[in-house]
């Protein structure tokens, strides 16, 4: 069973502690979400899944790889990618240029040189790009400019871009950030469907406690880089902790 096992994580920076002995699991399968107020230490954590940070302390593994002795590039291998709160598109690229840059990153980097001369990599990586655009309902923007498109489709850029390395684990991070309540509904759907139609696990973060409330089986809860609760969306909106930190938010509890 695919499962990401973090077991007493502690991430610091110089003086900073980001994250104190958190501990969570995320089951196949699950829509696991990670709320908690700004710099609560939430992409910190998505950080040191993926490999661009290393804790000091603690396990992160996610069926038989250790996360925390892997590469960023290995970790993707094992089945995990992930999107980016600030937008990580390239603006002078076509959007399926932008998407393909996944693709890439599946690559070992001894065998870059050796890929581009393998017949048939490109078109089998524009194939897949194609798929997962058509997926998201972006396939019409393929050879348009980054540049200049609507904020809600560049967001599903970074969508396609990570569902390209076919994980079977997406991190996403504040997928909903910056967008309308029409685009906010949209990217819902978006997530269930990748669940259930992908069959990929997905571990958000998100401000958006509607949405949060509407997707996740599961929720964790992070403040000052601690984990206060973790439970099912019912139980963690009635949470006292909770209550205090979102209560005039206005999420409808
Ligand atoms: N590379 C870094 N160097 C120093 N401090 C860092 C670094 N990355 C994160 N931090 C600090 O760690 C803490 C957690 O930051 P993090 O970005 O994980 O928060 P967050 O929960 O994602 O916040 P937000 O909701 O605003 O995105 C903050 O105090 C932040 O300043
Ligand atoms: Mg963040």
């Amino acid at each position: 069973m695919n499962q990401l096992v973090i077991n007493n994580v502690t991430m610091r920076f110089s003086g900073v502690v980001a994250l104190s002995e958190v501990s969570l699991n995320v089951n196949q399968g699950e829509i696991f979400s990670l709320i908690g107020p700004n710099g609560s230490g939430k992409s910190t954590l998505f950080n040191c899944i993926n490999g661009f940070n290393r804790p000091q302390e603690g396990s992160i593994s996610y069926n038989d790889t250790d996360l925390v002795k892997s590469a960023p590039h290995n970790i993707i291998e094992a089945g995990i990618s992930r999107t980016f709160q600030n937008i990580q598109n390239v603006p002078f690229m076509t959007v399926l240029d932008n998407v393909l840059l996944g693709a890439h990153n599946r690559i070992d980097t001894q065998f870059t040189l050796k890929r581009w001369f393998l017949p048939g990599n490109r078109e089998k990586e524009e194939a897949m790009a194609l798929k997962v655009m058509d997926f998201l309902g972006i396939v019409n923007y393929e050879s348009k400019f980054m540049s200049g498109q609507p904020y809600g489709i560049q967001k599903l850029v970074e969508v396609a871009r990570a569902l390209i390395s076919q994980p079977r684990l997406i991190l996403m991070d504040e997928p909903a950030a910056g967008m309308n309540e029409q685009e906010t509904f949209e990217i819902a759907r978006i997530i269930r469907e990748i669940r259930e139609k992908l069959s990929i696990t997905v571990l958000v973060v998100e401000h958006d406690m509607n949405l949060v409330m509407s997707i996740s089986d599961r929720i964790g809860v992070l403040e000052s880089g601690e984990i206060i609760t973790i439970g099912k969306p019912e139980d963690v909106k009635n949470h006292p902790e909770v209550l205090k930190a979102y209560l005039g938010e206005g999420f409808d509890a």
